[in-house]
């Protein structure tokens, strides 16, 4: 049952709601903590990391309820500094409860996170920056305990853009001792949010959205209602669906202005994007690609987890082309179950080449990771027969019921 089967060849069409985006709501949902009383959470996306990140909250001794898509977070009772390790095992948003916890209680020990196996995915830069902040870390091999009595604003100089740490040290920062720089900061939309959450409790964040941010520390911050906003990886997933199967669907609050790269790159692949107040419109394949290479990169460059989707895009654009990864070291996972399904993709070092006249038939393929095993969803719906993707978990982590969803656009799919 952790699978599921499609039957290919079935254009897509209709409309559906994207829904709130995942990496806004796990920093938000760790920066609660730095909270004393209840925050709710709107927009929250029912989806398995949610669900681990609810857990371990409670675990920690807060009260989190969901009602529907809100998420309500009481952390007085907040008594725990020591993490279940199977829901730190499996999430890799886990390191964001760090620099939290250590701002609100000064002490955590926990074992590393997990996460998607789409790299190496280390901790050091988490630890070394933390440790500028005045605070001792001791490593076990398998975990670390860290100690601040209380954290310190500094200069933090990153030696690369991070999306996980420059999260976590903004939650570090907001409760610490006078001011903190973080350059070069990472600029993702998902941070912009937790950026607009901290400042809504009260926090003093400048250069939100930039590569610098000046984050002054503040004694106290106050319980907010927030709402998420919608997914952009998920809306460009539906996105890619309704290109590989020639459809035509409204995808209603996709967050357009934070999915500019990824619209640009559908729309010289042949997809023709209207814009509407309350979303877009996708019509699949509206005339010729003329985008033979895509190179992912951080925000605002075209992003990596939209790069598999794509990939399956170019197998069946009718022109060949290549994809470059820069951001994770591992990210081609998917390719040997793309070819199970007639893909003509070779990857060398870390550039796919891939046939743009590949044509896809049903194959039982296996998901490896969050973001492949939706494209591998993707490709099943263009591929002549019948595909079983096994290894649903993976996808379930971040797309509410993908199977519903894509039933409902007119997609012959179940669960298996
Ligand atoms: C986040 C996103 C993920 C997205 C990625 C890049 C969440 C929950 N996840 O992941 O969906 O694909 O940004 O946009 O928001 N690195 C180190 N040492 C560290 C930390 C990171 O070497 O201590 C490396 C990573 O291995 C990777 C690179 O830095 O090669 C960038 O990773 P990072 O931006 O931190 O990604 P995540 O925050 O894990």
């Amino acid at each position: 049952m952790d699978a599921i089967r499609i039957y290919g060849g079935k254009r897509l069409s209709g409309q559906t709601t994207i829904q709130g985006s995942k990496n806004a709501s796990l920093p938000i949902l760790a920066a609660t903590l730095l909270i004393s009383g209840t925050c709710e959470i709107e927009n929250c996306p029912d989806i398995s990391d949610v669900y681990h990140m609810q857990r371990l909250l409670t675990s920690l001794g807060c009260k989190v309820e969901r009602e529907g898509a809100l998420v309500r977070v009481n952390t007085e009772s907040l008594s725990e500094c020591d993490m279940p390790s199977d829901s730190v095992g499996v999430m890799r948003s886990s390191i964001m409860l760090l620099g939290a916890l250590l701002a609100r209680t000064g002490y955590v020990c926990m074992e590393n996170p997990g996460g998607c196996v789409i790299g190496a995915r280390p901790i050091d830069l988490h630890l070394r920056m933390l440790r500028k902040m005045g605070v001792v870390i001791e490593e076990t091999g398998t975990g670390f305990c860290a100690e601040a009595a209380r954290l310190k604003g500094t200069v933090l100089q990153m030696p690369f853009v991070s999306v996980g740490v420059t999260e976590n040290l903004i939650l570090a920062a907001v409760l610490a001792q006078g001011e903190t720089v973080i350059e070069p900061a990472a600029r993702e939309p998902e941070i912009q949010a937790l950026c607009e959450f901290l400042t809504g409790a009260g926090a003093r964040i400048e250069g939100s959205g930039t590569d610098r941010l000046v984050i002054h520390g503040v004694e106290k911050l106050n319980p907010v209602r927030y709402r998420i906003p919608a997914d952009r990886i998920v809306a460009g997933t539906y996105l890619c669906a309704c290109m590989c199967t020639g459809g035509r669907v409204f995808l209603r609050d996709a967050p357009v202005h934070h999915m500019e790269s990824v619209l640009e790159t559908a729309a010289l692949m042949g997809a023709a994007i209207e814009y509407d107040p309350e979303g877009i419109m996708v019509t699949g394949r509206e005339h010729e690609s003329t985008c033979h290479s895509i190179t992912t990169g951080c925000y605002p460059a075209f992003p990596t987890d939209m790069q598999s989707p794509f990939m399956v895009v170019m197998a069946m654009s009718g022109h060949d082309g290549r994809i470059e990864e820069t951001v994770f070291e591992n990210r081609f996972r998917i390719v040997p179950e793309l070819r199970k399904m007639g893909a003509g993709i070779t990857v060398q070092g870390s550039t796919a080449y891939i046939d743009g006249n590949s044509r896809l038939h049903g194959a039982i393929v296996q998901a490896e990771e969050l973001r492949g095993g939706a494209a591998l969803v993707v490709a099943a719906l263009a591929a002549e027969g019948t595909c079983i993707v096994t290894n649903r978990h993976y996808i379930d982590r971040g797309y509410e019921d993908i199977v519903l969803s894509l039933r409902d656009l007119g997609a012959d799919i179940e669960l298996a």
